[in-house]
């Protein structure tokens, strides 16, 4: 039995999740449109603690003013009836044709200056809400030709606009900070940014960097061929996991944003237990929303997509319990301690050693038996690897 989500759990999700009405490249629509104020509730239902949106998941791109107006109020109502938090805004600078080359790094100048006009507008309600991430996921800046787009003129395009939004929410003392999201490619053949390691330089490049982190989201690492338990540490090691996005991919192909867990079990169960514990070592752990930002899949209806919802949460779950138990056995301990991965948590200097103390140290080097790694002091990782399985599999403790 998978245990039930309360709200301490952190968990949250995108309107436009549960939301999607499953329309692809091939096909319409296989679903008809969810309520707001009929999601937020069942959310609450559903043992949710918080939700998130885009600016045109809530009201058209091009409503009225008393359209919009009363959309937020729709919105904010249903959360004040449910409790549920608006933890992350973020604002969609790609469905509308505008957008067809990007928005911050579109080679059309006119449509920077919309866009950016679009995010001040949508940071505002950001902060009217309550929220305290802003995400911000490219997905059309891009390109599909490389003589289509000067990466270098782009990527000033892109610090500009950044900068620009550290100094709005500097100004108007708002308490909100950035999160970029990586991703390859798609809706682009090429994305700017397409990786946790891309974002993370530029992000050092800004004018206000600890004003901007990351929202890493599994499958997208996974899409560039990446080990995403690896990628969301080095966030963490830096200090930028600002918010994430949980789901489940199958591999390098189209982003298939599936149930969290539905994908790569045993990276899902890494990094659950990177987020409960941090590294075996003492590293950070990740006390954020745990946001899932997953699509039902199409070939569901209604009461497929509240059971999507649920088994996310379920996953996460799971995955918190099977690590817990995989930190707790004495056998898993000892085979830390026999496959080194606590002394990797040793510095490799002792304390005050200067590097002409490492010279003058003779075990280190010619004394220092290399042979014995030839047929002798294996690591012992597959046997490590076996009992994180058969944890994940419920077959231990
Ligand atoms: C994707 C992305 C998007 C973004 C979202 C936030 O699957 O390509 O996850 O869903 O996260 O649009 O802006
Ligand atoms: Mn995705
Ligand atoms: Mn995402």
């Amino acid at each position: 039995m998978a245990p039930t989500p309360t709200r301490e759990d952190k968990f949250s999700f995108g309107l436009w999740t549960l939301g999607w009405e499953a329309q692809d490249p091939f096909g319409g629509p296989t679903r008809p449109r969810l309520d707001t104020v009929e999601a937020i509730h069942g959310l609450a239902d559903a043992g949710a603690w918080g939700i998130t949106f885009h600016d045109d998941d809530v009201f058209p791109f091009g409503s009225s003013d008393a359209d919009r107006d009363k959309a937020i109020a729709d919105l904010k109502g249903a959360c004040d009836d449910t409790g549920l938090v608006v933890e992350m805004v973020t604002t969609n600078l790609f469905s509308h044709p505008v957008f067809k080359d990007g928005g911050f790094t579109s080679n059309d100048r006119d449509v920077r200056r919309f866009a950016l006009r679009k995010v001040l507008r949508n940071i505002d309600l950001a902060a009217e809400v309550g929220a305290t991430t802003f995400v911000m996921w490219g997905g059309r800046e891009g390109a599909e030709y490389d003589s289509a787009k000067d990466i270098h003129a782009a990527l000033e395009r892109y610090r500009e606009a950044v900068n620009l939004l550290g100094d709005y929410v500097t100004d108007k003392g708002y308490d909100i900070k950035f999160a970029i999201e990586p991703k390859p490619n798609e809706p682009r053949g090429d994305i700017l940014l397409p990786t946790v390691g891309h974002a993370l330089a530029f992000i050092n490049s800004l004018e206000r960097p600890e004003l901007v982190g990351l929202n890493p989201e599994t499958g997208h690492e996974q899409m560039a061929g990446l080990n995403f338990t690896a990628g969301i540490a080095q966030a963490l090691y830096h200090g930028k996991l600002f918010h994430i996005d949980l789901n489940g991919q199958r591999g390098i192909k189209y982003d298939q944003d599936l149930v969290f867990g539905h994908g790569d079990l045993h990276n899902a169960f890494s990094l659950v237990d990177l987020l409960e514990h941090g590294g075996p070592n003492g590293g950070p752990s990740y006390d954020g929303p745990r946001h899932f930002d997953y699509k039902p899949s199409r070939t569901e209806d209604s009461k497929g997509v509240w059971e999507s919802v649920r088994a996310n949460m379920s996953m996460y779950l799971l995955l918190k319990e099977r690590a817990a138990a995989f930190r707790a056995d004495p056998e898993v301990q000892e085979a830390l301690q026999e496959a080194k991965v606590l002394e990797l948590g040793q510095p490799t200097l002792g304390e005050g050693e200067s590097y002409n103390d490492l010279l003058a140290d003779r075990s280190a080097f010619e004394d220092f038996n290399a042979d014995a790694y030839f047929g002798g002091n294996g690591f012992g990782f597959v046997r490590l690897q076996q009992l994180a399985s058969e944890h994940l599999m419920g077959a231990r403790g």
